[in-house]
């Protein structure tokens, strides 16, 4: 038998290991997350966090809501990610203009998709509430892998980044 080269895909981790890996996100986020960081610290401390531990992303990160009609980046782990998005366009547009996660298996089937890294294959992203219940940014995760992120990670991701709603302060948006 010969072996010839191949590209090895590791599988997404069944749900019981996410589940466990998400509660072990949450209690460490918990103990970094204190009252003496801002904003920025702790996304920056968020994504670091979440990016090791679903190893399926191939790029985690923020993008805040600037003004009404403009998402911009923020901190992330990954390749290069694009700078601005209009809420008009891609994926994390969609978010954030419905103020609803948007789980796509297939983003060569969403329309608008921004393809910052051509080899992404799926996509997640999770819309990022203040105290008030102001939306102030999202939270994308992308990977090579299609159909890398189900309702599991969804529902987790939307209840970590709740851990992120102190450290925005409320109505500090750009009228417009
Ligand atoms: N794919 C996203 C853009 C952000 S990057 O993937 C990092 C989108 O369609 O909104």
């Amino acid at each position: 038998m010969s072996i010839g080269p191949q590209t090895i895909r590791p599988e997404p981790p069944g749900a019981d290991e996410r589940r466990r890996s998400y509660r072990a996100m949450a209690t460490e986020l918990d103990e970094l997350l204190s009252a003496d960081l801002d904003d920025v610290a702790a996304m920056a401390t968020f994504v670091a966090v979440v990016h090791h531990a679903v190893r399926q992303a191939s790029w985690t990160g923020f993008y805040r809501l600037v003004a009404p009609d403009l998402l911009l980046i923020g901190p992330y782990q990954g390749p290069l990610g694009c700078l601005a998005i209009e809420l008009s366009r891609g994926v994390c547009g969609a978010a954030a203009r419905e103020r609803r996660t948007q789980l796509v298996a297939d983003v060569d089937a969403f329309p608008g998709h921004i393809a910052c890294d051509p080899a992404s294959r799926s996509e997640l992203v999770v819309p990022v509430f203040d105290d008030g219940g102001n939306l102030v940014a999202v939270l994308d995760l992308d990977s090579h892998q299609p159909s890398a992120f189900d309702e599991l990670d969804a529902v987790e991701l939307e209840s970590l980044v709740a851990k992120l709603a102190p450290f925005f302060e409320t109505d500090t948006l750009p009228e417009g």
